[in-house]
């Protein structure tokens, strides 16, 4: 009698598993440690505290240490690694991907944004480099990432309808996604687990793709700080955060047909207490170099140009006439700007020095510290505008910024990026004059 009621309990505790006939031993771990938007970080500028987050010298530390616990977890970024705005973003660009070659990557997706510079570009280095529906043979369709237990392939979808490909000029990939649709289902077939990437939010993917077959979904980036993964059917939708500031380590246990059976997710944030990684000096060195021998090159076509006269005079003329403005100024974090620059050894970076100087790049402005030690800091006509004419003319020629607003006048420097607990009503008392 005993044992029927056993037998029956054993049944019914069998059955009630019965839609998933895994045993705990077929069960497999899978770790992957993945980020998203890089943009152009190659280290961050230190600017304020909030900001100081990432950089490729504490990536390299961090997941350094993370692949030295577990060897085998899978190493990915969803691109959109570079930025392309100014002349010193090629070089930047250049050196964030040699940076990244020194991680053992073992896929990044290409984004168009990556492509700015053109696909030779970013073949020029051994990277792992995927993009699904790419027309050329340029990039891998797709990677597939192996160890003993497990099978990820990742996959990459260069949106179509996005603005860039107008941008392009050209319409280098394939918008019709039936082939993507058929690597999926035939990874699947093998027990693979699928990871597809795009820069599509959580409601386009939703309208664009069928999920059946994505294990995990990696969508567009948030701005800097990850999004909570969440659960769309079986698919599990991962949200990076931008800007490289932290990357995030996917612990998942997964079922014999690679589909997730648990996860536990960790965002794992790069603040100033991770080292820089010291395999990584020879690298940062180099770059630091190459900025600065790109910068003396343009401070003597600079010089070569500016034989004319500045429209700008200096805080010391203007202090002739305006001393009480000129001592509060004088007291001001304003009044050293250039010295923050000088103490982190990044006086001739130009990604940095406009912010910190008067009028660099614009005619008769700031060069460099010696040709133009008249402009270091950030003075009266960083906010005011260029007031040659004005000090020579007693005041009679207005400022050249007169009729600006002043929050219009910190707006130049004060960005969220730069500035991010920036409130006029709390900043300008300090500095009211
Ligand atoms: C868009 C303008 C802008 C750029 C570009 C910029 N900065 Fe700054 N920086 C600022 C502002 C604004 C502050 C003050 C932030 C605050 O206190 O809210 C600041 C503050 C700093 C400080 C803090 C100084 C202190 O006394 O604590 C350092 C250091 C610094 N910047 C270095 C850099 C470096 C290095 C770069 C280039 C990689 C850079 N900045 C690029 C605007 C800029
Ligand atoms: C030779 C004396 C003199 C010098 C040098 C001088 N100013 Fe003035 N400034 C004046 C006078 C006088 C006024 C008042 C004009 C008025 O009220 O019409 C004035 C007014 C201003 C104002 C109020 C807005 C305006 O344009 O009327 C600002 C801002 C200003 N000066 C900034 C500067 C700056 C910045 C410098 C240095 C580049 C400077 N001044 C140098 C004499 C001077
Ligand atoms: C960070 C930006 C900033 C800097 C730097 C700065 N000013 Fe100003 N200044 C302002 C703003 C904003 C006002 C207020 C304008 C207003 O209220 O419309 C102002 C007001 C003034 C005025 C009075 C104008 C008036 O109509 O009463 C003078 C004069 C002046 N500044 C001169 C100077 C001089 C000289 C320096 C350098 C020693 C200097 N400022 C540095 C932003 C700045
Ligand atoms: C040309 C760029 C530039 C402009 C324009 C500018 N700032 Fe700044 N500001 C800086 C930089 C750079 C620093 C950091 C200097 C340092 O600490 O060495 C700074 C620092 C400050 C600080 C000190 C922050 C602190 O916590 O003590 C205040 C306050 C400030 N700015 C207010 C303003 C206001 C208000 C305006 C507009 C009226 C303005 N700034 C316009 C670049 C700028």
């Amino acid at each position: 009698m005993l044992r029927t009621v056993y037998i029956l309990l054993v049944l019914i505790v069998v059955s009630a598993c019965g839609s998933q006939p895994v045993s705990q031993s077929e069960a497999r771990k899978l770790s992957i440690i993945y980020s998203g938007n890089l943009d152009g970080e190659l280290e961050p500028c230190g600017c304020s505290e909030g900001g100081n987050k990432g950089g490729i010298k504490r990536r390299v530390q961090k997941i350094d240490e993370l692949k030295k616990e577990n060897p085998n977890a899978v190493l990915i970024s969803a691109g959109g690694l570079l930025v392309s705005e100014m002349p010193q973003d090629r070089l930047k660009s250049e050196y964030i991907l040699k940076g990244l070659a020194q991680l053992p990557y073992d896929a990044i997706g290409v984004q168009w944004r990556d492509l700015a510079f053109s696909e030779q570009f970013l073949l020029q280095h051994s990277l792992p480099w995927v993009s699904s529906n790419w027309l050329n043979n340029d990039f891998a369709a797709s990677k597939l990432i192996q160890s003993k237990h497990t099978a990820v392939r990742y996959f990459q979808w260069l949106d179509p309808a996005s603005q860039s490909v107008k941008n392009m000029g050209l319409a280098l990939v394939d918008k019709n996604k039936s082939q993507l649709m058929q690597a999926l289902a035939a990874a699947k077939t093998k027990g693979e687990t699928t990871v597809l990437a795009s820069t599509l939010s959580l409601s386009q993917l939703q309208k664009e793709f069928d999920l059946q077959n994505v294990d995990i979904a990696i969508i567009k980036a948030k701005y800097e700080e990850f999004g909570d993964p969440q659960q769309v059917g079986h698919t599990l939708i991962l949200q990076p955060g931008s800007r490289g500031m932290r990357i995030a380590q996917l612990d998942l246990v997964i079922n014999p047909q690679g589909k997730i059976k648990s996860w536990r997710h960790e965002v794992i944030p790069l603040p100033p207490e991770v080292k820089d990684a010291p395999r990584m000096t020879q690298w940062y060195d180099d770059y630091n170099a190459q900025v600065k021998a790109d910068y003396q090159k343009r401070v003597e076509i600079r010089k070569a140009m500016d034989s004319g006269e500045s429209p700008y005079a200096g805080e010391k003329v203007c202090q002739n006439c305006h001393m009480k403005q000129h001592a509060k100024w004088f007291d001001s974090r304003h009044a050293q700007a250039f010295y923050a620059l000088q103490d982190v050894n990044k006086a001739f970076d130009p990604d940095c020095i406009a912010c910190h100087t008067v009028g660099f790049e614009k005619p008769g402005g700031f060069i460099d510290s010696s040709l133009t030690a008249n402009l270091m800091h950030v003075q009266c006509e960083s906010c005011h505008g260029a007031g040659k004419a004005h000090a020579d003319s007693s005041g009679r020629t207005s400022v050249a910024n007169k009729n600006w607003k002043p929050k219009q006048m910190c707006d130049q420097c004060h960005i969220q990026k730069h500035s991010p607990d920036f409130v006029f009503e709390k900043y300008w008392p300090k500095i009211a004059h």
